[in-house]
């Protein structure tokens, strides 16, 4: 599974770059509102730390003004995937988008049977929901593991890219679960390295190196 990072702050970007494990970005307004910066300019800021899928997302609602945004923000950066949400209207963009050759992560996936329909019209990312979904009582992982199986079934070249991770757990049940990316908030990355006996085992091997002349 390749890690992506769930943020438009290009701090945490660089932070999380340097550890060497993020693959890819994924952004959407409310992660842009919270910077308060120009869509673009942000985007090539990013591609000049992660050489990977960057995901920008559309806010025009019908078809034809999908695919025109699409195609803008496509042409960016090579790397950018354009985000388009999941309605008939949607469904329509990502085709036409699609077949032009743009990569498109369909957004706001609730369902497996949203997931298919997307990969069906030539999504290369679909972005399950998982936080969200478990807030409303229901089981978001479910929805990871539905479209993993059904994509391999129908040999459906689309990925499964885990979103609203909220824990280190989530990480590893979307892992467990056969998801191809998930997309971590940067709270979320960092709190995976730690481990209370990782922190405790470096200070003692410290205080027992202090007993011997090191190399
Ligand atoms: O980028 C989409 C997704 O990761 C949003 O997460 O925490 O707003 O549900 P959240």
């Amino acid at each position: 599974m390749r890690i992506f990072i769930d943020t438009a702050n290009t701090a945490d970007i660089r932070r999380a770059a340097a550890m060497g494990v993020v693959a890819g970005v994924t952004t959407n307004p409310s992660l842009l509102a919270k910077e308060g910066v120009e869509y673009k300019g942000r985007v090539l800021e990013i591609a000049e730390v992660v050489d990977g899928p960057i995901s920008a997302e559309c806010i025009s609602m019908s078809a034809d003004d999908l695919v025109a945004e699409g195609r803008r923000i496509a042409a960016w950066h090579p790397n950018v995937v354009v985000k388009v949400p999941m309605t008939e209207a949607g469904l329509n963009a990502i085709s036409r988008l699609s077949a032009e050759g743009i990569k498109v992560n369909t957004t706001l996936i609730f369902s497996a049977n949203q997931a298919l329909l997307a990969a069906l019209a030539g999504a290369t990312y679909v972005s399950p929901f998982i936080g969200r979904l478990d807030d409303a009582g229901e089981d978001g992982m479910e929805v990871v593991r539905d479209a993993v199986q059904i994509f391999e079934t129908y040999h459906l070249p689309c990925q499964v890219l885990a979103a609203s991770i909220r824990s280190p757990r989530h990480v590893t049940l979307a892992a467990l679960a056969g998801a191809h990316v998930a997309t971590l908030p940067p709270d979320v990355l960092f709190q995976m390295v730690k481990h209370p006996l990782t922190d405790l085992g470096i200070q003692r091997f410290l205080a027992d190196a202090a007993k011997y002349t090191p190399v």
